[in-house]
This record gives C-alpha cells, structure tokens and sequence, in this order.
C-alpha cells in the first residue's frame, strides 16, 4: 500500500523540525548522526517516500508548480528560486518562473492565468498577495506557500527567516566590534521582513542614550536607496561609526556612499548587511552579513508544497528558520 505520509508526519514522529528532515532528505552530512538516524527511522517506519515520481503525482498532476517571485533583479530572489528548482528537478516538475513587482494585480493575473494551465501549486515571495486569492485556492483544492515575506495571518503555510533575531545579531556584532552610534537603513515597511528588521535593530539601540530616531532613514532594498540612505545618516550625525542595512543591497550603497565621502571602512565606521547574497564577498571591504539559509528556504518550500499536492491542504504551518552572522572586513575591529 502506497505511503501518504508527509514531512510533516516524519517530523512529528522523530521529534525534529520539518526543517531538519528536508535537511536529512537533502544534506544528511549536514545533520548530526543521532538526529540524522532518528529521522531516517520515522521514515522507515511510516515508508515516507520524498520522491514525488515514485509517489505517482507524474500520474496525477501536470508535474508543473509555479514560482512568484517580487523582484528577479536582487540577487537574494535567483538564489532562493535555485533552492525551489532543484528540489522540484529531483522530484521530476518543472518550475514556472513569474516576476510580480510586488503588485497584487499581477499576482492575481499570475494565478488566475496559470490555474487555468492546471499548474500543481504556487510558491510565492510576497506581502502584497490578496488573502481572497489564496483562499481561493485552497478551496480549490490548489496548493499554496509563501516563502520569506509572508503574513502571518495568511492561512497557508510560510517558509521564512527568523528576521527580528537576525537583526540583534547585526546589531549586538556592531556594539561587540566597538561601535557607539548605530544607524539603521531600513527596507520598504509593507514588507514584514523589513518591519521585523527594524524591530530587531530597535530591541537592542532603543534603551542606548546614544539613540535618536533620527538615526533611521528609509530604504528601498536596493543599491541607490542605501547610497542616498547613508548620505542623509552621514549629514546628520557625521559621529556615525556603525550601519546596519536592512539588506545587503543597501549596505552596498552605503559602502559607495562611505567610500564617496573618503570614509574608511571599519576603520571610520562598520557596515553590516543582510541576507547573505554572493556580491557581499566581493565588495571591498568585504561585507559582514547577517545571512538567510536561502537554498534551504525555498528547497524547503517546495517539499512542503509537494506533500500539499500530493496529502492534499493542510493546516497552514508557519517554518522559522535560524539566520547566520557572518562577520567580515567590513566590521572588523583594530583596522587602525
Ligand atoms: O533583498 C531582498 C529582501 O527582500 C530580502 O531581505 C528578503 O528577505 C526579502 O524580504
């Protein structure tokens, strides 16, 4: 008798997160043994088959999912689709790629266009994603998950990062490594990751006497808005000698915006971003970050879909995954 078993099931069994079992699944040398064994065990006992061919959905469905993301220009986005097309190869779908802009009214156009092509399921990066649309779908029987920017109070599941944490890392790094004055670029509030990120840098510099809310100055998630950002920052507080971006895009803008005005960087002021994208290991300095498990995030995300597509709609699951500081020239203390 076929298994329908889910990764859900798996992990409630062993006692881990979903997270780990996909990790298991995928990067078993990266799980440690006893936990590794456990969850080999649940999958054994329950015959948790993750490969979808063998699971028959080729028989079922199209084999066809589809992928929203806001904005395919900003490196994090092609890093977290890598992470959903590889999982979906290996489970023999193909992967439908749309860029929305962050509008609801092509999101809306995406999914009433592509239901009609009887795609399997979406994943979709977005904050702007109409509740009445996913509800839809989920009546209809059509797997959805939001990946990074979902709403909490969206009803399916939301594979993101665990953003306020990560902004006090950030934060806590700058004031270990020296710094006094910490200013804040940060992201376009309509998105939860940027408004959680905010809140983080304000958990920890709130309390600080150094601390005026003019130390934060809005951002756009992109190279520009941290150049024009770290302008206006270094014009009211010349004394700054720590920024923490809200993405690394950001930062990067406010590295051109320190190098413009002959500001060395760590030695006059550190910079920290966030997310973890490729570019940050080859500006100079190179960036210190605060760094999503991007290809797990969205290889996560499309085994949760799956299970979805082939166990039918669950419960809507929220998955927090940890973030990582990784700490580089750009905040590195002593540089004199
Ligand atoms: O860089 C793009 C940002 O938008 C990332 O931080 C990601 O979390 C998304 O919300």
């Amino acid at each position: 008798m076929e298994s329908l078993a889910t990764i859900r099931d798996v992990a409630r069994l062993a006692g881990v997160s979903v997270a780990t079992v996909s990790r298991v699944i995928n990067q078993k040398d990266l799980v440690n043994p006893e936990t590794a064994e456990q969850v080999l065990k649940a999958i054994e006992q329950l015959q948790y088959v993750p490969n979808a061919v063998a699971r028959g959905l080729a028989g079922k469905k199209m084999g066809i999912i589809a992928l929203i993301l806001p904005d395919i220009l900003n490196p994090f986005f092609p890093a977290l689709a890598r992470g959903v097309e590889d999982v979906a190869h290996k489970q023999g779908l193909t992967v439908i790629l749309g860029n929305s802009d962050d509008l609801g009214i092509k999101e809306s156009s995406y999914i009433k266009v592509l239901k009609k092509k009887y795609v399997d399921g979406f994943i979709f990066a977005s904050n702007t994603i109409r509740e009445e649309d996913v509800m839809a779908l989920r009546r209809e029987g059509i797997p959805i998950v939001l990946l990074d920017r979902g709403l909490t109070t969206t009803a399916c599941p939301i594979i993101r990062s665990n953003n306020r944490e990560g902004a006090k890392l950030a934060v806590r790094h700058l004031i270990d490594q020296g710094c006094r004055r910490i200013a804040h670029i940060y992201g376009p509030q309509e998105f939860i990751t940027a408004r959680e990120r905010l809140l983080g840098y304000e958990d920890i510099v709130g309390e600080s006497k150094d601390f005026s809310p003019s130390l934060i100055v809005p951002g756009h998630f992109d190279i520009e808005s941290g150049r024009r950002g770290a302008e206006q920052l270094l014009a009211r507080y010349p004394d700054i000698d720590g920024i923490f971006a809200g993405n690394d895009l950001m930062a990067v803008g406010a590295l051109k915006a320190l190098h413009e005005r002959g500001i060395r960087v760590p030695e006059e002021v550190k910079v920290c971003g966030f997310d973890g994208i490729g570019l940050t290991e080859i500006t100079e300095p190179e960036l210190t970050t605060v760094a999503q498990p991007i290809y797990e995030m969205g290889g996560l995300a499309t085994r949760v879909l799956l299970d979805e597509i082939e166990s039918g709609i669950s419960e809507n699951t929220i998955i927090e995954l940890d973030v990582t500081l990784v700490t580089r020239k750009s905040t590195r203390r002593g540089q004199n």
